[in-house]
């Protein structure tokens, strides 16, 4: 099979058939058919392989951690960087065996990778122990596709594009209990000259209001602690961010929002003043600024100088001098010379983050910058990034000290690596904060004293 399967009556009968499936399986073995879902890239994914359990638990699918006990593999994966689709396929390499052993196990590989028709061809050629490759626009199509190999014995490949009834009340299985991701747009219009997204993830397409606010609702209504506001440009959501941002602001009940990204090209001073207005929105902000150079941001189509990029950040630090902002980079665009690197490493002096997320330039066929000539080596580009990396550890080492002897809430995620007995959380600033506390307070806001800064986190004790 080639393409969508989206009528409804199909979808209709394919439910009924996989929820009897599943309650055969359950008879005959004694358990339900046990899924493996794994999510590679970023939080958008995450909660797309959200969405995905969701739909496979209400045709009475089990999930398990362990590949081998797993009778459904579905890996959702990425396309941003080379290096993740390479562990992709090195995974695909290792599912031959499990196949062999497993006849029955069906294998399936979604997401942004999937979309991509190269992709899908090399999949369908080299790698026949996969059954299904579905894109990003075929989640809806999820009972149709198993339908098709569980009944019909066929491989199944689905890349195309079609319109998606974004604002559906989602059966989502949210495996963790206090933090959620809330997509509130989808798709990618700025077609940065070095990025796939816009290739595999279609125009934007934002979230009515409404049925995000009414989400947003019932997860605070369910406990939960911390929402985070998705979207590849959260300031290009149609029906106006920061007037989104107030009306959620609004919801009663502890919890505190989080969003991200934040594009510079859209980033205003009436997004920074609604940040500060909002007591649950979090005072920070992700503004990536990919580089230093505005011959390189021009060149990588990025609709910002260096100048209009510090001006945003002015604005924020005016209202507040410590305000904290974290960012992207890309170190080694095609062509970008020594010099124009070291702009970079000027910025982000100059900025002052509290977090950089780094990358050396991955070519991305199909992309415009995958055409520009691109002299510097690999190995030197790895030379710079560490470079970068160590102005960022002198920078932040220094610049942390600032929460030294304040008091901050900090939602406590899982252990910490500290040592025994330590949590680890993040306080409102978006920074790693690392204390001594019982595991029950895991998923509750605590207060911390911040006793020392190091470079990449914050240690501390809970006061009353
Ligand atoms: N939409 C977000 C924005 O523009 O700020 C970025 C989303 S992208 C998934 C996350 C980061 O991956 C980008 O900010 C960029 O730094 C990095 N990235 C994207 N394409 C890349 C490439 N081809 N090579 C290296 N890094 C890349
Ligand atoms: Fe990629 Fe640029 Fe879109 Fe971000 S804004 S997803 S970097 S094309
Ligand atoms: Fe995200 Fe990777 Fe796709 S970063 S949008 S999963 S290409």
């Amino acid at each position: 099979m080639n393409g969508p399967l989206s009528d409804r009556l199909e979808a209709e009968k394919a439910k009924a058939f996989l929820r009897e499936y599943s309650s055969e399986f359950t008879a005959s073995i004694g358990h339900a058919p046990l899924a493996y879902v794994h999510s590679y890239g970023c939080q958008q994914n995450v909660s797309d392989g959200e969405r995905i359990m969701g739909r496979l638990a209400d045709v009475g699918y089990g999930f398990t951690k362990d590949i081998e006990q797993a009778d459904l593999i579905i890996l959702n994966t990425c396309a941003v960087r080379e290096n993740a689709e390479d562990r992709v396929f090195g995974n695909l390499g290792d599912m031959k065996r499990l196949k062999k052993n497993k006849p029955d196990l069906v294998i399936g590989i979604c997401g942004c990778m999937a979309q991509l028709e190269h992709v899908a061809d090399k999949i369908k050629e080299s790698y026949k122990q996969v059954d299904m490759v579905f894109g990003t626009f075929a989640y809806n199509e999820l009972y149709q596709l198993l339908y098709e190999v569980l009944c019909k014995k066929r491989r199944v490949f689905d890349q195309c594009e079609r319109p998606l009834d974004i604002n559906e009340d989602f059966i989502q299985l949210r495996e963790n209990k206090f933090q959620a991701f809330v997509p509130i747009m989808y798709g990618c219009n700025n077609f940065c000259t070095y990025c796939i997204v816009p290739y595999v993830r279609g125009r934007e397409r934002s979230r009515d209001p409404g049925s995000v606010i009414s989400e947003v609702k019932k997860l605070v209504s369910d406990g939960y602690k911390e929402i985070t506001l998705l979207g590849q440009n959260v300031n290009s959501y149609s029906y106006g961010f920061p007037e989104l941002l107030r009306q959620i602001d609004k919801i009663d009940g502890d919890f505190r929002v989080r969003f991200m990204s934040s594009h510079p090209k859209d980033a205003t001073r009436e997004l920074i003043d609604t940040i500060f207005d909002c007591g649950k929105i979090c005072k920070h902000l992700h503004l990536p600024v990919q580089s230093g150079s505005d011959r390189v941001l021009k060149a990588m189509n990025r609709s910002y100088t260096a100048a209009k990029y510090l001006e945003i950040v002015d604005y924020a630090r005016s209202r507040d001098p410590e305000f904290s902002l974290t960012t992207d980079l890309i170190v080694g665009f095609p062509g970008e010379t020594y010099e124009e690197f070291c702009m970079t490493k000027v910025l982000i002096r100059r900025v002052k983050y509290d977090n950089i997320y780094s990358f050396v330039y991955s070519r991305r066929s199909g992309t415009k910058a995958a055409g520009m000539e691109d002299p510097i080596s690999d190995k030197q580009k790895g030379q710079w990034l560490r470079e970068l990396l160590l102005e960022q550890r002198e920078t932040s080492s220094e610049w942390l000290k600032r929460f030294v002897g304040k008091v901050c809430r900090v939602l406590p995620e899982a252990e910490g690596r500290t040592g025994e007995g330590y949590l680890t959380g993040k306080n409102d600033e978006a920074i790693i904060v690392e204390f001594m506390g019982d595991k029950n307070l895991i998923g509750q806001f605590v207060n911390v004293r911040i006793t020392k800064a190091m470079n990449w986190a914050l240690t501390g004790e809970i006061v009353e």
